[in-house]
């Protein structure tokens, strides 16, 4: 029996893959509620055939409860936060978790961290918790880390697709575990130590954050002189080596905004560019307060009221806000003692910020100024009705020359 330790955007859905694939899986979180709306049959969020994958697991056996299972394979996905000072990993919960497997497990257990950490926290933070209980490891216990590179949007498809990394001590228990996630995965799967999955999980999300803060970077260049930022990209891309992303609003998510942190502090003697690279992508929110600015000013608003932001979530088509460019605009918004601006997302159901509209019709009566901040596939089919509005659209969506761009 398994026993996945997290049910949130990684874990429900690794459990539920496995429960389809013929694995007896008891899915433990500690959010009570949580685990009262799964057993009553009711998905924590939404995602593209989520639900379905659903209702097989519960053909296939699959329960959910807060209680630890004793058994001797455990998956492990927790949050892993950076502390806001430091920027280290915070490792609590991965260590509130190990702990708690610690009290249950059997002799010869497997624990599997899926949770992203960074390179050297199995060493610096989970093998003295264990050898602090006189187990032996590679024993009584047998440490694994295996990342997680799943998008929310298409899980589903990529928890098939995708390759994936297994790092462990020695290669019998690699083996094994690869055993276990080839029983859904049909790509390849990469046996390493674990160091080198730790190393190479964060350095995956910090290439993409630097990537993204180079097109950023270009956008506020270009902004600066009048160039079209899209157009150049554009071109450039032409060349056979060169793949520049799209700026955008901003960089949020669980994941790219949040593991190079991990590195920077760890390595802040030798993390410049990923530490600049950082800066300019949180920046951005801030760049677009100032479009916003610059366009009430052109056309004479005065009152902020007028202003609606489409789009809380960090990218198009999911519900999770996390540290989302929309948020960390608010944020910079409150702090300045500027509020009334509107916000409007068709993926947000409930009241998670003020000002919120929960009707795309009355939203767009209420403004003169839409700042497309998500690309939901909402917007991009209601075109029509946003005649009369001026635009600032931050994700390049709408070809009309008279919309604002970033
Ligand atoms: N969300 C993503 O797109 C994504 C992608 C790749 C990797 N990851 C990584 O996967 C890990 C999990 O992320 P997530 O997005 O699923 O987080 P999440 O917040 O959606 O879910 C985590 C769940 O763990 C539960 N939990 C926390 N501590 C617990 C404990 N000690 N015992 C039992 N339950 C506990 C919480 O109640 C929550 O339901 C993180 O390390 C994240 O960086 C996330």
């Amino acid at each position: 029996m398994i026993n996945v330790i997290g049910l949130g955007y990684i874990g429900l859905p690794t459990a539920l893959m496995l429960a389809k694939s013929g694995y007896k899986v008891i899915g433990t979180d500690y959010n009570v509620d949580l685990i009262k709306k799964l057993n009553s049959g009711i998905l924590s969020f939404e995602e593209k055939g989520l639900t379905d994958l659903f209702t097989i697991s519960l053909k296939k056996g699959i329960s959910f409860t807060t209680q630890y299972q004793k058994t001797n394979i455990y998956i492990i996905a927790v949050p892993t936060p950076f502390l806001n000072l430091s920027k280290k990993l915070d490792p609590s919960f991965v260590i509130n978790a190990v702990n708690s497997v610690l009290d249950v497990c059997l002799p010869n257990s497997i624990i599997i961290i899926e949770s992203t950490i960074s390179p050297g926290s199995i060493d610096k933070y989970i093998r003295p918790i264990i050898n602090a209980r006189n187990l032996t490891i590679g024993k009584d216990i047998h440490l694994v880390h295996a990342p997680e590179r799943i998008i929310p949007g298409n899980m589903i498809f990529e928890l098939e697709n995708n390759s994936r990394t297994i790092g462990a001590d020695n290669i019998e228990i690699a083996s094994l575990v690869k055993n276990i996630y080839q029983s859904f995965c049909k790509s390849e799967i990469v046996l390493t130590d674990i160091r080198s999955a730790e190393m190479s999980k964060v350095v995956e999300n910090t290439f993409r954050d630097v990537n993204i803060a180079f097109a950023n970077e270009l956008a506020k260049i270009c902004r600066a002189d009048n160039m079209d930022v899209y157009e150049i990209i554009k071109i450039a891309n032409k060349h056979p080596r060169v793949k520049i992303l799209q700026p955008g609003p901003g960089v949020g998510g669980h994941c790219i905004s949040v593991d190079p942190w991990f590195l920077v502090g760890d390595y802040p003697d030798l993390t410049n560019l990923i530490l600049t690279a950082r800066k300019i992508n949180d920046s951005m929110p801030i760049h677009v307060l100032s479009r916003i600015s610059e366009i009430m000013k052109i056309h004479n608003i005065k009152d902020v009221s007028k202003v609606g932001l489409y789009g809380l979530t960090y990218k198009e088509n999911v519900d999770d806000t996390r540290e989302s460019p929309t948020l960390q605009l608010l944020h910079q918004l409150e702090k300045n003692l500027s509020f009334g601006i509107k916000v409007y997302d068709p993926f947000i159901k409930s009241k998670i910020v003020e000002n919120q509209f929960f009707s795309f019709d009355k939203f767009l009566k209420d403004i003169e100024i839409l700042v497309i901040m998500v690309a939901h596939d909402e917007i991009k089919s209601k075109t029509d009705s946003l005649s009369g509005l001026l635009i600032l659209d931050t994700k390049n969506i709408l070809n009309d020359k008279k919309v604002y761009k970033l």
